[in-house]
């Protein structure tokens, strides 16, 4: 009896021997979610928005009703990033004070949401989609692409502070993969001359054209339209005449 517990125990460790072993890769993002004070992005540094966007302010708190101005905070956290270009711990101080706010609601909403960057970014955000509809079209030539053209890596910034790389989870455009979000314009249907050309284009102060770079106008097969051919049958269509 012994002896055949011990040989089941030594076959199963056997197994476990023989069998590969796999890791998962470990946990990245090419954003940190906790504050560390910098130079550019410390508690005593004070943020105000222009002129220009306070009258914005005061427009996207008129939409909210009374006891509900704190829905306004996503909307207040967007245009401090788009005035500063990222959006530092100031301007989050300042989003809570006008929604008279502690300073914890914001961070919890400006930590919870990737598209607040809370750290400098270059003038162009490049967002590249590396999920699986993306990366079965290519998307992994896309990053390899772009990180060579721009001799930068994942989370970094070009020296001339023109662009940042990010690699993101899906962006809802799967039937145009691959694609890579610039700032805000989605570029579709690319492949990696299309990309080296945006690139080029931006380095060179114009701006590319957005949407799919294939031909098509937007989600449409490529070719002939594949369904929806004929003409529209009426109401009724389809349903039994005793009804
Ligand atoms: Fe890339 Fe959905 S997988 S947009």
């Amino acid at each position: 009896m012994l002896s055949s517990v011990r040989s089941a125990a030594q076959r199963l460790l056997n197994g476990i021997h023989s069998r590969a072993l796999r890791t998962t890769n470990a946990v990245q993002h090419d954003s940190l979610f906790v504050h560390r004070d910098s130079p550019d992005d410390n508690q005593a540094m004070s943020f105000e928005f222009t002129e220009d966007n306070k009258k914005r302010v005061e427009a996207i708190l008129a939409i909210y009703p009374d006891g509900h101005k704190r829905a306004a905070m996503i909307p207040l956290l967007d245009l401090a990033q788009r005035q500063h270009g990222w959006l530092p711990i100031a301007a989050m101080h300042k989003v809570a004070e006008i929604l008279h706010l502690p300073n914890m609601r914001v961070y919890e909403v400006a930590t919870f949401y990737t598209m607040f960057m809370r750290k400098p970014m270059g003038k162009y955000h490049l967002q590249v989609c590396t999920t699986t509809p993306c990366w079965l079209r290519g998307s992994d030539e896309i990053l390899e692409a772009i990180m060579k053209d721009l001799n930068i890596k994942v989370g970094e910034t070009t020296k001339d502070g023109m662009f940042t790389i990010s690699e993101v989870e899906c962006l809802g455009a799967c039937v145009n993969a691959p694609m890579v979000q610039i700032n805000d314009d989605y570029y579709e249907d690319l492949t990696v001359q299309d990309t080296q050309q945006i690139l080029s284009e931006l380095k060179s102060g114009k701006k590319p054209r957005a949407g799919p770079w294939n031909g098509r106008m937007a989600a449409e097969p490529l070719g002939e339209p594949t369904s929806l051919k004929g003409e529209p049958p009426g109401p009724g269509f389809g349903v039994r005449s005793d009804l």
